[in-house]
């Protein structure tokens, strides 16, 4: 299909911490090149982005720090907004979801749906603190996790085994501000009948993903949530903070934030409008056929971007669905989890008040980008890209053949002349590398462009090296004239090809080449020779400084300072002791040891492993949540101690018969327990 068109949208970041690499890996490097990419092709495209400053977690915060959540959206949106700026996002808008003007886009869906008879109503039991005087919607209350039992899980979802929960469903449920056990009481909500929307949602996903190759993680994801069946889910909570229900009579009640999020891209959008003067500038972007809208997003926002939100633009009309969500995967930092509650990471702007040249960092993350799995930021590996990477290819073969022409043309671009054919080869290199690198941009494998435009690097400093100017200057000064004509060539050319990636560089080059608006930007031209001869060149300067051990070092230590400093709160935040109980209580759980003899992993799950185990008087299956730690061939022939008299429990459609012993070790990880020496199967536990 051909489109006019294009609309990006980079997930709204929370205005309740500072951004980190790892969300720049997710959503917004990725965005941001593919933007500029476009805009090099001269697409007609809009990027929209904003904070989303609803949710639990806002108001979590201010109640810590005593402060209004205004204030807490207010510090975190100046504080992101300009930390992006820094980094180099080119989004067309920034905006935030406590605008009125998103507040009436909200209420608008809501009132839209509730009109149509789209919203069920239903009076419900909820989780209620006595002593706060509130209902615990989402984070306010925390458990054990139905599915996998980690005790960590949050009324809306456990972060541990990704589910997305219903509280009543929490075991143990605890009020997050005063630790008390909640009551039961009744409430009213609406309800959105994703179920209703499945058959629509399945023919999207799959008609989008022939259209346009949606990537394997996202399929997947959406094929395990239709296997299970799309439920109800409640689109409003018991908060007074977020877009207030708009129907008469219920002052307590909010939208839940994420029926609000979503539609801040739209929101977005209508606020970039009106900043142009055009108030209805943003329509034909949201609403004509032929715009092609893609949604970045990170891997745990799959759900809400590739299931609800599209239900919500079907139940609606006259809205565009997006044509592909590119969802990365997680970038880890230092071989661990970024993780905020344990200070584990580095925040985007520390990072560039000690290494300002954003484009160092953006060439890191995206040679690194987890793009089909999990992959890690090394600060030394940062260090080694930028010193062995930029500075000494691409850095090098601007800086030597500027200081060529400076020292031996009078800073002016030579005569090409006649060509050999080892020109000629190095010329229709670059006449392809536009099309080459697009591509792959076009196709959202960032990686393997950003591979391409510094094989262009690569190309040149070799036809440099082969081509020996600093031989032919005296020996055949024509062919040397020509040769550095050449790389004067590449070096403009490169000043496109980098820039979806390298934007400063990109800017750096085209002043030191002195070039005007009468010389091209557009990406289908990178590959052809643009200089004159004779163009006259400008001041060079070296685009990469190096960067020294000291300063990794630096960090390095800072970084163990503060998980040391983040040690302190994390002893505090040791699961509270439960209730003491009498031997008798513990006696009612059977604890055996079994050896496991088959394990798998249970098929669409990423956590989950079959386990088979026998206990010598009766063979059976258990399902354990272990497999990103544990590869089914670690337990074959292993002794481990299961609780043997949990009733079943299916999970991703396979039977659970007991559950395996693990320690919750550091980052949540689980650590099998065995047997310190042999023992036979089906021994008692004690
Ligand atoms: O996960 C997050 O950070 C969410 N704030 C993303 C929201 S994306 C969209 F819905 F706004
Ligand atoms: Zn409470």
């Amino acid at each position: 299909m051909q489109y006019k068109r294009i609309l990006v949208t980079a997930a709204l970041p929370y205005a309740n911490g500072h951004l980190h690499l790892g969300h720049l890996a997710g959503a917004y490097l990725p965005a941001d090149i593919y933007v500029r990419f476009q805009r090099l092709k001269r697409r007609d495209i809009v990027f929209f982005c904003g904070s989303d400053e609803h949710g639990v977690p806002i108001t979590i915060t201010a109640e810590k720090e005593k402060v209004t959540p205004k204030a807490v959206v207010d510090r975190y949106h100046e504080a992101n907004k300009h930390a992006f700026d820094r980094f180099g996002m080119s989004f067309d808008n920034y905006s935030r979801t406590s605008l009125a003007l998103h507040h009436e886009t909200a209420k608008e869906f809501f009132l839209d749906f509730y009109n149509k008879g789209i919203l069920k109503e239903k009076t419900e039991k909820q989780l209620f603190c006595e002593h706060d005087g509130m209902f615990l919607a989402d984070r306010y209350v925390e458990g054990t996790c139905p599915n996998c039992k980690d005790p960590g899980a949050r009324g809306d979802q456990c972060e541990h085994c990704g589910n997305w929960l219903n509280q009543e469903d929490l075991i143990e449920p605890k009020c997050k501000i005063c630790g008390n056990i909640p009551v039961v009481r009744e409430t009213k909500h609406w309800y959105f009948p994703l179920g209703d929307f499945q058959q629509e949602l399945e023919h999207y996903v799959d008609q989008r993903n022939e259209r346009d190759g949606w990537k394997e993680n996202v399929l997947q994801y959406c094929r395990s949530w239709f296997k299970e069946g799309l439920q109800d889910r409640a689109v409003t909570r018991d908060l007074t903070w977020g877009v207030p229900v708009p129907l008469e009579g219920y002052p307590k009640k909010v939208l839940y934030v994420w029926f609000d999020a979503v539609l801040g891209y739209i929101s977005s959008a209508k606020e970039w409008a009106l900043q142009k003067g055009d108030p209805d500038a943003w329509k034909p972007y949201w609403q004509k056929d032929d715009t092609k809208y893609v949604a970045f997003i990170g891997k745990d926002n799959i759900v809400f971007h590739c299931i609800v939100f599209p239900a919500m633009l079907m139940a609606k009309g006259g809205y565009l669905l997006p044509e592909n969500v590119p969802a990365n995967e997680f970038l880890n930092f230092e071989g661990q989890k970024f993780s905020k509650s344990r200070g584990w990471g580095i925040d985007l702007k520390d990072f560039l008040d000690e290494f300002p040249n954003a484009d160092s960092l953006r060439y890191a993350i995206a040679v690194n980008l987890p793009e089909y799995h999990d992959s890690d930021f090394y600060l030394k590996d940062f260090q080694a890209r930028n010193n062995n990477e930029l500075a000494s290819i691409l850095g090098n073969f601007v800086n030597r053949t500027m200081t060529f022409v400076k020292n031996n043309f009078n800073n002016a671009v030579p005569p090409q002349g006649t060509l050999d054919d080892i020109d000629q080869a190095q010329l229709e290199y670059l006449r392809k590398a536009p099309a080459e690198i697009g591509e792959c941009f076009e196709r959202y494998r960032f990686r393997d462009g950003l591979l391409s435009v510094m094989n262009v690097a690569r190309a040149a400093n070799k036809y440099f090296n082969d081509t020996a100017p600093w031989k032919t200057l005296k020996e055949n000064p024509d062919r040397c004239r020509t040769t550095i004509n050449i790389c004067m060539q590449t070096v403009c050319s490169l000043a496109i090809l980098i820039e979806p990636i390298l934007p400063n560089t990109a800017q750096k080059i085209r002043t030191m080449l002195r070039l005007t608006s009468q010389h091209t930007t557009a990406w289908d031209e990178a590959g052809l020779p643009a200089l004159s001869d004779g163009h006259e060149l400008g001041e060079s300067e070296l685009l990469f400084n190096r960067i020294e051990d000291k300063q990794i070092e630096r960090l390095l230590d800072r970084l163990s300072d503060d998980s040391r400093k983040a040690d302190v709160p994390r002893s505090m935040d040791a699961a509270p002791l439960k209730q003491t109980i009498d031997i008798e209580d513990f006696m009612k759980v059977d604890l055996r040891t079994a050896k496991v003899i088959e394990c798998e992993k249970v098929k669409k799950s990423k956590k989950l492993l079959k386990v088979s185990i026998d206990l010598g008087f009766e063979k059976r299956t258990v399902v354990a949540g272990i497999a990103e730690q544990y590869q089914p061939e670690d337990l074959l022939g292993k002794t481990v101690i299961i609780v043997a008299n949990l009733k079943p429990a299916r999970l991703m459609g396979v039977e659970s018969n007991g559950m395996v012993l693990a320690a919750i070790g550091e980052n949540g990880n689980p650590v099998l327990l065995m047997p310190a020496s042999d023992v036979s199967p089906g021994s008692t536990v004690r």
